[in-house]
């Protein structure tokens, strides 16, 4: 029989002033674990932090997400140091029909340009490397840093929306049109 799941691998780098964007690795598990113990990071999803189990399941499914779709989230390391300070990258929401640009990073790092500059980069591969029609953003109704970094990288409030029983602004940026020569 033939096998019908594609391995698509993701292999992608992006380089920024500040940052690298790598695609994500099992061997990143004990950095990312740090973000999500990190109540002040927690408080922003109003969930307590993740253990050992819940930060398995997460890595797994975007490790997953990377196999299946060829783009996933990034670990975000700073050139500086070399230390892994956040994630951001793409996941395919397939009920809403489009990849989210998403990003966490250490709070110890907020407010120093780091997510902006992350998803920028994110939002220009996601656009002319992998082609992809638009971008949304889910952000949770009251998380202003979320949202700011939204504006900041071109998306617009589209609409609100609940999911799973919680409240969200769905920011939207779609591909800018390329213009052709006029005749
Ligand atoms: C959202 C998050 C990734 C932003 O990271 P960051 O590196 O601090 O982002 P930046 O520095 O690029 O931009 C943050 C912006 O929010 C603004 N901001 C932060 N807190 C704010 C507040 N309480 N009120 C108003 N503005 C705020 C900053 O001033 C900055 O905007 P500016 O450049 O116009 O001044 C970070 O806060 C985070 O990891 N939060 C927890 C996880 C999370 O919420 N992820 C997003 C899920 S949708």
């Amino acid at each position: 029989m033939l096998e019908t799941y594609i391995f698509r691998p993701f292999e992608a780098t992006l380089e920024t002033k500040r940052l690298v964007l790598r695609p994500m690795l099992e061997s990143d598990f004990d950095s990312l674990h740090r973000i999500f113990i990190d109540t002040k990071v927690m408080e922003s999803f109003d969930h307590p932090p993740l253990t050992h189990e819940q930060m398995k399941r997460w890595l797994k499914r975007n490790l997953d997400h990377q196999n299946e779709f060829g783009y996933g989230l990034f670990s975000v390391i700073l050139k500086q140091t070399g230390e892994l300070i956040g994630d951001c990258g793409l996941e395919m929401m397939e009920d809403l029909g489009a990849a989210e640009l998403g990003y966490d990073f250490r709070s110890d790092f907020w407010n120093q340009g780091y997510a902006t500059e992350a998803a920028t980069a994110v939002r220009d591969y996601a656009f002319d490397v992998l082609s992809l029609p638009q971008l949304i953003s889910l952000i949770r109704v009251g998380n202003i840093a979320s949202k700011r970094v939204a504006e900041k990288v071109g998306m617009e409030l589209h609409n609100k929306l609940s999911r799973y029983g919680t409240q969200y602004w769905q920011y939207v940026r779609k591909r800018p049109q390329i213009k052709t020569e006029a005749k």
